[in-house]
């Protein structure tokens, strides 16, 4: 099983990140995960597309989601939204042909300073993956709120009970994933 995760701030520092290091830590045996490069993406135009196919950088994240067993989102809110440049790459991976995010298992997680986590941009995201066909997990939502109270000053996602959420949302997506393909999850009841 291997996931892709896709993240969305670039910040040095970034409470996102260190959720991402906390996947990392929390992940179940038998699963491996990378993360997605998305940081050199140009802004999407669709003459490039056309006239001179995807630019590389695109190219490469269309391969990593096509080829992923599921795809894990690791975001910010900006705005009440996706941030600009992950809605962007995500629209190079959308067009045809083969557009990889249909029939996707996809989990979404999200830290914020704020007060509800990350909320709008989870349904914003939503909203964009069900007109691409992706699957994206229902639950547990996993919303980092006041993400500076969380983290360690090493970085660490020390709040257990946080802990505990990341780790509920990395098995359902898991399990999600197992599913769509046909297998069991481990410990299911035979049949
Ligand atoms: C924010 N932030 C923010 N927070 C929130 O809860 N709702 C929002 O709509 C926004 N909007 C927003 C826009 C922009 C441009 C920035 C830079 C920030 C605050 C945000 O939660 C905070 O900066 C996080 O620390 C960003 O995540 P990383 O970079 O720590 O992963």
């Amino acid at each position: 099983m291997h996931v892709l995760a896709i993240l969305g701030s670039l910040r040095r520092g970034s409470y996102n990140r260190m959720t991402y290091n906390a996947v990392r830590e929390l992940l179940p045996p038998g699963v491996t995960i990378e993360e997605a490069d998305i940081f050199d993406i140009p802004p999407y135009n669709d003459d490039v597309r056309v006239e001179q196919g995807y630019p590389p950088a695109a190219r490469r994240l269309r391969e990593q989601i096509a080829t992923a067993d599921a795809v894990l989102f690791i975001s910010p809110e900006y705005n009440y939204s996706v941030p600009g440049f992950l809605k962007n790459a995500i629209d190079w991976a959308s067009r045809a042909p083969d557009q990889p995010f249909k029939g996707k298992p996809v989990g979404i997680m999200g830290a914020s300073t704020g007060l509800v986590g990350t909320v709008r941009m989870q349904l914003a995201l939503r909203q964009t993956l069900l007109f691409l066909e992706a699957l994206p997990v229902g639950r547990p939502e996993v919303l980092i709120t006041f993400a500076e109270q969380k983290f360690d000053a090493g970085g660490r996602l020390a709040d257990e009970r946080t802990r505990k959420v990341v780790g509920a949302g990395l098995d359902a997506l898991v399990a999600w994933a197992r599913r769509l393909q046909g297998e069991a999850p481990p410990g299911a009841p035979p049949g």
